[in-house]
């Protein structure tokens, strides 16, 4: 009766909740589909997916097999068909536990560590659980927009602070403590970078550590590309830091050992000197994962035997793969013109390309480039704009050569194509002048904005 009270009355039967339309907006996938339903289906190459980083497709890529033996071996156990415990089995904390261990000047315990399903529901848990009106939260920009888009569902405000494109990407610290308050609820460092491939060194990651301790802030350390290191600077984890200021470490199996698909994460609480214990953030962290999901059992049951046997030579392999694939984005980028690297990854997956609209005769920003280049090459890149980086490029160069070489082949003749040509003398100077390490963005765009008037 009262239902239909109320239909009489005007109201709809169903709301959509608009906070969850804002989330998806600012999604990778969400513009990856915008960009994919231009593609030409007459088009017969092959489309390159340069547009998120899931190299797993590709055989070079493939998975070591000690993977694959330990999931063949907990299914054929048959012992793991049942639910698991909230937070995971006990013998893959253990060894989640162990392996961060090495890396760090203390020893984790299994009730450090929480499964999940991949990094992206441990980023879900800790901005849920942190999460109180009127919170808001440091996200570096530009970062990966599910920060944003799980702060937005969970209506933490937003606060973004700048990585400096002319300084390596490092984080603007100046910002950091500006934008902080008494309601911010922690700072969010991606190391090694997405989008951007720069890692810290141990003494920028000790500076986020004292400026966080100094705000009375915990860090959240997202490592889901830890260890994917292929420049100068080695991977360290900001855990190494948990006795200046405590540190939730979210990982996960996905990259590192090239199965996204497994679904296999982890949020980790790097805490020595125990002030997360102190706020009861263990079980808060539990009461929200009894809500949630748990990873697949017998994934579970295959992480021991996968952290602990998996040889270094699998390793070396990925990121001998991944340092050539950099190797030929780069030098292919420098031919060019409207697009510049002005930072060569050390780590991680991707590069980011400042893009010059300048330099092209009908292509008005990022979103355009990409779904033009879509729509007439079949190869698929990511604006700049879903990170926070209006008029850039993310390139995922995690794919087998052949096909990189090819889809840079593309890119290269859509450039031409497009090129605006009262401006080809330009491109010809910036073409000798590849990337440019140490350059400010902004003069470059005000001498460019001169060259033309
Ligand atoms: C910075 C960052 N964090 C988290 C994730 C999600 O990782 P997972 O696939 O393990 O959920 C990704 C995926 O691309 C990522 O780039």
């Amino acid at each position: 009766m009262g239902s239909l009270n109320n239909a009489a009355a005007g109201k709809k039967f169903a709301r959509r909740n608009e906070r969850l339309k804002a989330s998806t907006d600012i999604s990778i996938s969400g513009a990856l589909d915008i960009i994919r339903s231009n593609l030409n289906v007459k088009d017969e190459r092959p489309t390159i997916p340069l547009g998120h980083g899931d190299p797993s497709p590709f055989a070079c890529f493939r998975t070591t097999h000690v993977a694959d033996d330990a999931l063949n071996n907990a299914v054929i156990s048959a012992k793991f068909n049942s639910y698991a415990p909230v937070g995971g089995i006990l013998p893959a904390r253990r060894s989640v536990a162990e392996y961060l261990s090495r890396d760090l000047p203390y020893t984790l315990s299994a009730e450090d560590v929480f499964l999940t399903s991949g990094c992206r529901q441990a980023i879900e848990v800790i901005i849920s659980v942190l999460s109180y009106p009127g919170a808001n939260i440091l996200i570096p920009k530009p970062g990966y927009p599910h920060y944003d888009a799980c702060a937005s569902a969970k209506n933490i405000e937003i606060r973004h602070f700048d990585l400096l494109p002319d300084k390596g990407w490092e984080i603007d610290f100046e910002a950091v403590e500006a934008l902080s308050d008494e309601n911010t609820v922690a700072i969010v460092v991606i190391n090694p970078g997405n989008p951007c491939g720069n890692v810290y060194t141990y003494e920028q990651l000790k500076k986020v550590a004292e400026t966080a301790k100094r705000l009375g802030i915990p860090v959240i350390a997202d490592e889901v590309y830890g260890h994917l290191t292929f420049g100068g600077n080695p991977f360290v984890p900001m855990g190494v830091f948990g006795s200046i200021v405590p540190v939730f470490t979210l990982g996960s199996i996905s990259k590192r050992w090239l199965v996204p698909g497994w679904r296999l994460g982890w949020l980790v609480m790097t805490d020595p000197k125990g002030f997360l214990k102190e706020a009861e953030i263990p079980s808060s962290i539990k009461q929200f994962l009894n809500m949630s999901n748990n990873p697949a059992s017998i994934i579970q049951a295959a992480v021991p035997h996968i952290l602990e046997n998996t040889k270094e030579d699998f390793f070396e392999n990925t990121i001998s793969l991944l340092r050539q694939a950099l190797d030929i984005c780069a030098e292919e980028i420098k031919e060019i013109a409207c697009i510049t690297l002005l930072y060569k990854p050390q780590g991680s997956m991707f590069v980011m390309v400042k893009l010059n609209t300048l330099l092209l005769d009908d292509i008005t920003d990022d979103l355009d480039f990409c779904i033009k280049l879509a729509k007439e090459e079949s190869v698929i890149i990511l604006p700049g704009i879903v990170l926070g980086l209006k008029n850039w490029l993310r390139i995922t160069f995690s794919i087998d050569l052949p096909s990189l070489e090819d889809a840079l082949g593309r890119i290269k003749s859509f450039c031409n194509r497009h090129a605006e040509p009262q401006n080809l003398k330009l491109d010809k100077r910036r073409t000798n002048e590849g990337y440019l390490p140490g350059i400010n963005l902004q003069s470059l765009e005000l001498h460019e904005a001169i060259e033309f008037e």
